[in-house]
């Protein structure tokens, strides 16, 4: 009975939720394909990617492999690098610099780019609406990895610094073998590990499919990783991995049987942290290379835990999508919900190495054009949806990227499942793709009445109240209000790295919105955020703030120590 009237609780609030209906405007071409995308001030998106023929040019007249976006004029200005970014991970770090690190091997002596691998690179802060003199820096005699990586995580920790997470010392589909980097570093290196990497017993035992871990930081300082069908957690102080259940059902989800994980929404007080983990295949990892198939299908299945000693007790809880999905972006919204969108039904990540079908040159056919909507707060098995959803006819395949922009849309773009730039007319199935797309909520469409962030502080403190000029239309007062503080990611490979949205108690009085900064910087690791206010399940545009004292890694721990339930 008590479990009959606290589900028909829920359903109801639930059902008071707004259903968004979602547009694709089409709108420029992007010159590169972004394989990397980050959102990186109110009107910029920066791109990375390899040099294969982009049809935009550096003005040297190279093709470019990098890129900012303007989406105020929608068209791309190419970026210089010296070190091939293909396939790199990254994250701002405590400072607002955005790092990139590692990347593709020597691809061609003769010509720019030079080796990606030990590459770090630093872009910004950027701010300049337009990008102006926003450049790249590199220093590669000085400034690089310990050791050689392709396809690794970037993850900004609570001292602001980036821990860099395994990939492999050469391309390859599985990792396995002596290639394999199945190692964690730091930038800034921690003192007394100059040089040297922290061999990982967990990234070894998720072979041979461990490329771009799923990684995210605990409430607790302590970092969950998601590699293969196996998770940890890892403890960064004493460097000491502790093993968590297993995804269920045999569904594996990193590189290169990509699903997508995120950190779900941290609220106030206790901050429970719960992980969602939808889409990968579920295929056995020691059948070979040629004995798989870009028909083989992905997995429909979502499950999620949450990292309490209860939560861990009660295990994965098992979902299942409308659709299978394999390569997919997971984009969380201010709301707290999580569009998933992009990739195929069936098939693999990387390059031609599988069995073809009728698709040549791609490992994954059978696009997913119709994304979906994870509602975080409805009942299991009501979450998914693909109401509102629009289908698209552009097949957003391997190495396509989606994430949300300051203005609140989301810009999905790329698709290169090929080693080179293929345009049409071609035999080849699935075009290198450079047409953009935003997916436009219903009121960015309708250009409807949202809440308005006038003013914010441009640093926040932790643990502090905080005052917010904000308008927020009378039509929206009923419905219930959020304040969410996110990080918006890193996107490349299905692993929105760095992703993370944390609900902040508020109080609203006339136009002065009041604000609690997180804790501490466990809970929002320092560096830049995005505020957004969210009223009835319309959110406003986002205003770029920086959290913490803003100076360079390490930073001390800052704000206070709270109570946690959690691991
Ligand atoms: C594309 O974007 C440009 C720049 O914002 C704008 O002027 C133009 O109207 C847009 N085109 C379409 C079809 O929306
Ligand atoms: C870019 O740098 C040049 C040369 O230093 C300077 O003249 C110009 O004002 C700068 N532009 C912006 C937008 O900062
Ligand atoms: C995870 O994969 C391993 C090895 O491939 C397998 O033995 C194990 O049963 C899987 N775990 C689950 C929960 O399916
Ligand atoms: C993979 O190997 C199994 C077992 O030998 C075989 O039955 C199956 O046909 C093979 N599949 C492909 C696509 O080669
Ligand atoms: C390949 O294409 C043919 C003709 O379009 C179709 O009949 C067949 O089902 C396709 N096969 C696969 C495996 O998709
Ligand atoms: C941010 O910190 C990194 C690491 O110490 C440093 O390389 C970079 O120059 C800093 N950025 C700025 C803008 O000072």
């Amino acid at each position: 009975m008590r479990n009959l009237f606290s589900l028909l609780l829920a359903v109801g609030g639930a059902a008071a939720q707004r259903t968004i209906q979602w547009t694709f405007v089409r709108n420029g071409t992007s010159g590169v394909v972004p394989v990397e995308l980050i959102t990186i001030s109110p009107t910029l998106m920066l791109m990375y990617d390899r040099a294969d023929g982009n049809p935009l040019r550096l003005p040297n007249g190279e093709r470019a492999w990098a890129a900012l976006w303007d989406l105020e004029t929608n068209t791309p200005t190419p970026l210089n690098t010296l070190t091939d970014t293909f396939c790199a991970g990254g994250a701002f770090l405590s400072n607002g610099t955005l790092v990139s690190v590692a990347g593709q091997p020597l691809e061609d002596p003769t010509q720019p780019p030079a080796d990606g691998r030990l590459g770090i690179r630093l872009f910004g802060p950027c701010t300049s609406a337009t990008g102006a003199n926003c450049t790249v820096f590199e220093d590669p005699a000085h400034i690089h990895l310990a050791v050689t990586r392709w396809y690794p995580t970037g993850l900004r920790i609570p001292d602001g610094s980036l821990m860099i997470i395994g990939g492999s010392n050469t391309n390859t589909f599985y990792n396995t073998g002596p290639t394999a980097e199945d190692s964690i570093e730091f930038f800034p290196s921690r003192p007394g590990e100059e040089g040297t990497v922290r061999p990982s017993q967990f990234l070894l035992d998720a072979q041979p499919v461990n490329l771009f871990p799923r990684s995210f930081v605990l409430p607790s300082g302590h970092v969950f990783v998601i590699a293969n069908n196996i998770t940890m957690i890892y403890d960064i102080a004493t460097n000491t991995e502790t093993r968590l259940p297993d995804i269920p059902n045999g569904v594996r989800v990193a590189n290169p049987f990509d699903g997508s994980a995120q950190l779900l929404p941290l609220s106030p007080p206790l901050f429970e942290p719960t992980v969602l983990v939808c889409g990968g295949s579920a295929t056995d990892d020691t059948r070979p290379v040629t004995n798989i198939t870009t028909l083989d299908p992905a997995t429909n299945q979502c499950s999620r835990i949450t990292l309490t000693p209860a939560g861990i007790a009660r295990g994965w809880e098992v979902e299942h999508m409308p659709e299978a999905r394999i390569l997919m972006e997971t984009v969380i919204l201010p709301t707290g919900d999580v569009l998933l969108i992009n990739g195929a039904l069936t098939g693999y990540s990387g390059y031609p190495s599988v069995v073809g079908s009728n698709a040549t040159g791609s490992n994954s056919d059978n696009p997913a054009l119709r994304g979906m909507l994870y509602r975080t707060e409805f009942p299991a098995g009501q979450r998914i949806t693909q109401a509102g959803l629009p289908t698209s006819d552009i097949p957003r395949m391997y190495h396509s990227s989606a994430s949300l922009t300051a203005k609140g849309n989301v810009m999905v773009a790329g698709s290169n499942p090929h080693p080179a730039v293929v345009e049409p007319p071609t035999t080849l199935s699935f075009p290198t793709e450079f047409r953009v797309e935003f997916l436009n909520p219903d009121f960015i469409t309708n250009h409807a009445a949202r809440p308005v962030i006038h003013s914010a502080p441009s640093q926040l403190h932790f643990n502090q109240k905080a005052s917010l000029r904000v308008t927020v239309p009378q039509s929206l007062l009923a419905g219930p209000m959020k304040v969410s503080l996110m990080d918006l990611g890193y996107a490349t490979h299905s692993q929105h790295s760095n992703s993370r949205l944390v609900f902040l108690e508020h109080t609203l009085l006339g136009n002065t919105l009041q604000i609690t900064t997180p804790p501490n910087n466990n809970i929002y690791p320092p560096g830049p955020a995005w505020l957004f206010l969210v009223a009835d399940g319309v959110y406003s545009e986002g205003v770029q703030v920086m959290v913490g004292d803003g100076g360079d890694p390490p930073r001390a721990d800052q704000g206070i120590k709270i109570h946690l339930t959690s691991l």
